[in-house]
């Protein structure tokens, strides 16, 4: 199977919890992998920070590497970096199964979309809380899936902004069930519930999940919250 369609079969997991890698143990990442694994997420998260874009700086192609050598899950890797046409292609040799690319790091997207489907991996586009969705309309036909970052991008555990929410509902009215939705920043059991019923499908979550010990009972709460209606 490619891996773009690895990624366009998480909507049959919605909704699906991510874990936001950002927030794991970077000592101890083996067991943080096979403990994801245990818990039966879909998907790994990486956030890639450059200290430019965004910041603060994270990691980049090692850690990919590192993920994929650890782990056959699909790795849906949140490029927050400028100039992304320049990295998508090692970013794709590295193993990432998604590439996400932000609307506010490129002039047009539309290119660096088509390069990352011509590598074979889904095509993600990131829009932050201030960037109106007219921004990215142009460029949805060339989407597999649109991340709409409901905080700031840079650090984990901030605040859920709630105008996520609207675009998110734009979006779905813009592209039908032709773009997978996934949101980012601030999900937890208190928010996750009004982005499942806005339309996100896919759902990035650093503090909720990491905060915990037993990352089973975390996600599995997650879950059972979006499921719920409002
Ligand atoms: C922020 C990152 C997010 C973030 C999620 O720039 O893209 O993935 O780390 O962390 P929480 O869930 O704690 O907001
Ligand atoms: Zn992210």
């Amino acid at each position: 199977m490619s891996r773009r369609q690895r990624i366009l079969d998480l909507r049959n997991r919605a909704p699906a919890i991510l874990p936001s890698m950002l927030l794991c143990d970077y000592g101890n990442l083996a067991s943080e992998v096979a403990r994801l694994e245990a818990a039966d997420v879909p998907a790994l998260h990486l956030d890639v920070m450059d200290g430019h874009f965004v910041p603060n700086m994270t990691y980049g192609l090692p850690l990919v590497e590192a993920f994929r050598a650890l782990t056959d899950m699909p790795l849906d890797v949140h490029l927050m970096i400028e100039e992304p046409g320049k990295w998508v292609e090692r970013y794709y040799k590295a193993g990432s199964d998604c590439i996400t690319i932000h609307a506010e790091a490129v002039d047009d997207p539309a290119p660096v979309l088509e390069q990352i489907t011509q590598l074979g991996a889904a095509a993600g586009l990131a829009i932050n809380p201030d960037t109106p969705v007219a921004k990215i309309e142009p460029s949805l036909d060339k989407c597999d899936l649109v991340l709409a970052m409901s905080v700031q991008p840079g650090f984990g555990g901030q605040k859920f902004n709630p105008i996520a929410l609207d675009k998110i509902r734009e979006i779905r009215a813009l592209c039908g069930e032709s773009v997978l939705i996934e949101i980012d920043g601030g999900i937890n059991a208190s928010t996750i519930q009004a982005s499942a019923e806005a339309g996100a499908e896919l759902f990035d979550a650093g503090s909720a999940v990491f905060s915990g010990d037993d990352y089973s009972e975390r996600v599995e709460a997650l879950v059972a919250e979006a499921a719920l209606p409002l």
